[in-house]
């Protein structure tokens, strides 16, 4: 069996390099592997609708540059009220895959103002598609990473409502983490929500539902609605995902969490 030896971390390795010689990718090699990621970028297949529906429908439902690349997807300060010249409750999706979860709940609250977070550009494309289609006026979309929105584009307290559906599960033990939740994310997620805001999640990962509330419940900051039982039967209002869909084919439970920001 050959012998493979064992690679130095990317970081070390261009620290042995002079900087001229180490020309521009590896640093920025280094630069986007500075933090653990919950998702790997890949444009996938985007069709000419979609890409269309993003080059049109941008300046009218997004935020920020559009570019989901790590350092390229910083967002200006988000001001709800401004946004969509009205005082309404806020709710946010992350991770909305195809948008059309999300697409759906706007049209069936118009009352409410919907912001979807999401780096996967196909499938901003898509809900851009959907909300031309349904004349939406009440949902707004950033194509970021759901971090970085949070930590610094949303206000303190100006969330109602964060919506958190089938997210990667990351199943391998040594992808664990890059799970989206975690303390710190969920320290996150405790910023924006306004004191008795929801949190809701989904996962038809019953390991994943085990670790969600390994995370959530030990928090101050949230309550599990679901009491010692833990998991919520499944809400009338929550439309089907994608994903959740493709787990219910292959005969996956599906848990429903619920939390409430203290
Ligand atoms: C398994 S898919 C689920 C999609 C959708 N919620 C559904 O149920 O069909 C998870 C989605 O989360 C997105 N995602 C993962 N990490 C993210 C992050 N940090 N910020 C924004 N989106 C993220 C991925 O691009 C992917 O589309």
């Amino acid at each position: 069996m050959p012998v493979r030896r064992r690679r130095r971390p990317i970081a070390d390795r261009a620290a042995h390099l002079n900087p001229v010689e180490s020309k521009l990718p590896v640093v920025d090699e280094v630069l986007q592997h500075r933090a653990i990621r919950s998702f790997v970028l890949r444009e996938g297949r985007i069709t000419p609708a979609q890409a269309q529906a993003l080059d049109a429908l941008w300046p009218r439902y997004g935020l920020g540059s559009g570019d989901s690349r790590p350092g390229n997807d910083a967002l200006p300060a988000i001001d709800a009220a401004l946004l969509f010249g009205r005082k309404a409750p806020l709710a946010i999706e992350i991770g909305f895959g195809s948008g059309d979860h999300l697409a759906e709940c706007a049209a069936a609250r118009p009352e409410t103002d919907f912001i979807g977070i999401e780096v996967h550009r196909p499938g901003v494309g898509r809900l851009l598609q959907r909300a031309q289609q349904l004349g939406l006026n009440n949902l707004r979309v950033a194509c970021a990473d759901a971090v970085e929105v949070l930590r610094v584009a949303l206000p303190a307290g100006g969330v109602d409502e964060a919506m958190i559906f089938f997210p990667d599960p990351w199943p391998k033990k040594r992808h664990h983490k890059r799970r989206l939740i975690q303390t710190d994310f969920a320290r996150l997620l405790a910023r924006v929500l306004r004191p008795g805001g929801r949190l809701r999640l989904a996962t038809d990962w019953a390991e994943y539902a085990a670790h969600m509330r390994e995370v959530l419940d030990p928090l101050a900051e949230f309550e599990n609605l679901a009491g010692d039982s833990g998991y919520m039967t499944r809400p009338d209002d929550r439309p089907t995902t994608r994903f959740e869909a493709r787990g219910l084919r292959l005969g996956h439970a599906v848990f429903d969490l619920e939390y409430r920001r203290r």
